[in-house]
C-alpha cells in the first residue's frame, strides 16, 4: 500500500529571525511511517522540522510552513492509498511576513494572524482524495465527541484522539493513550509507548483500508460535507 504521513509542527515566520510554532515533536508520526514500512508498505512522510531521524526507506519531503505542507501534500496525495493527518499543523499564520527584523517599539505589540489552509479538510473536496483517510484530534474535554464532530466534518474513516489534559501523554511524551474513534463506534487503546502504540495503529488501519471495519463514509459525513462552504 501507499502510505502519504504528515506529522512535526509547522512553523510560521514573522521576521527573517522569528516564527510562531508549537510543541509537536513528530514522534507519533515518525513511528506511524516507521511501522508501515516494517509492516511492508511504502511510506512518504511530509513533515515540519523536528530532531527525530527519517526511518530507513521512507521517502521524506520536509516543509516549514502549513502552506508549504499543504502545497506537498496536493502534490503528492494522487495514488495513495492511506492518508494519515499527524501534523501539528498552525491554525493561523502572520498575516505579514516583515522583510526585517520587527524591532522593539512600544510597551505592547499586536500581531495580525489569517487562518492557514485546513489540509486534511482539503483531502476529500480539494484533492479529491478516495483512500482511506485517518486524522488525529488532540482534545482537552468531551474526547469523544470533539473527535467525532472532526470525523464527520474532515471526511474522515478514523480519528485517532488523544486527551492532551494528561500531563503523561501527548506532544512531547514518548507515550501515549488514545481513543479510536470510527464512523459508528469507538475502541480506546490502552497506554502504551508511542513505537508499540503505532504497530497497533498501523494494523488497524490497514484493517480498515481493506474493509474489515466500517470504512463506508455515512449519511451523515456526506451531508456535512456537501454542505461545507466552499
Ligand atoms: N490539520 C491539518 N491542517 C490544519 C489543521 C489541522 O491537516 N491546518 C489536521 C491535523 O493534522 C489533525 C487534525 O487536522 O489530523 C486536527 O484537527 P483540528 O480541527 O485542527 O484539531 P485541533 O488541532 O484539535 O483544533 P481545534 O479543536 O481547535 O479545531
Amino acid at each position: 500500500m501507499h502510505v502519504l504521513i504528515t506529522a512535526g509542527p509547522t512553523r510560521e515566520p514573522l521576521d527573517p529571525v522569528r516564527y510562531l510554532t508549537n510543541r509537536s515533536s513528530g514522534k507519533m508520526g515518525y513511528a506511524m511511517a516507521h511501522a508501515f514500512i516494517h509492516a511492508g508498505h511504502s511510506v512518504l512522510l511530509i513533515s515540519g522540522p523536528t530532531t527525530l531521524d527519517v526511518p530507513d526507506h521512507v521517502d521524506f519531503i520536509p516543509i516549514e510552513t502549513a502552506a508549504e505542507m499543504h502545497a506537498a501534500v496536493a502534490n503528492s496525495i494522487g495514488g495513495v492509498d492511506i492518508a494519515v493527518f499527524a501534523a501539528a499543523v498552525a491554525d493561523y499564520t502572520p498575516a505579514h511576513v516583515a522583510a526585517h527584523k520587527i524591532k522593539k517599539s512600544g510597551a505592547t505589540l499586536t500581531l495580525e494572524l489569517v487562518r492557514t489552509p485546513d489540509i486534511l479538510g482539503a483531502a476529500r473536496l480539494e484533492f479529491g482524495f478516495a483512500g482511506t483517510l485517518v486524522g488525529f484530534a488532540a482534545e482537552t474535554e468531551n474526547l469523544e465527541a470533539n473527535a467525532r464532530d472532526k470525523l464527520t466534518r474532515k471526511g474522515c474513516n478514523l480519528i485517532i484522539a488523544n486527551d492532551v489534559s494528561k500531563p503523561a501523554f501527548g506532544f512531547d511524551s514518548d507515550r501515549n493513550e488514545v481513543l479510536l474513534v470510527y464512523p459508528d463506534h469507538h475502541e480506546a487503546l490502552p497506554a502504551n509507548s508511542k513505537h508499540a502504540l503505532a504497530h497497533h495503529l498501523v494494523t488497524a488501519i490497514v484493517e480498515l483500508h481493506k474493509g474489515h471495519q466500517s470504512s463506508v463514509i455515512s449519511k451523515d459525513q456526506e451531508l456535512a460535507l456537501i454542505h461545507l462552504p466552499q
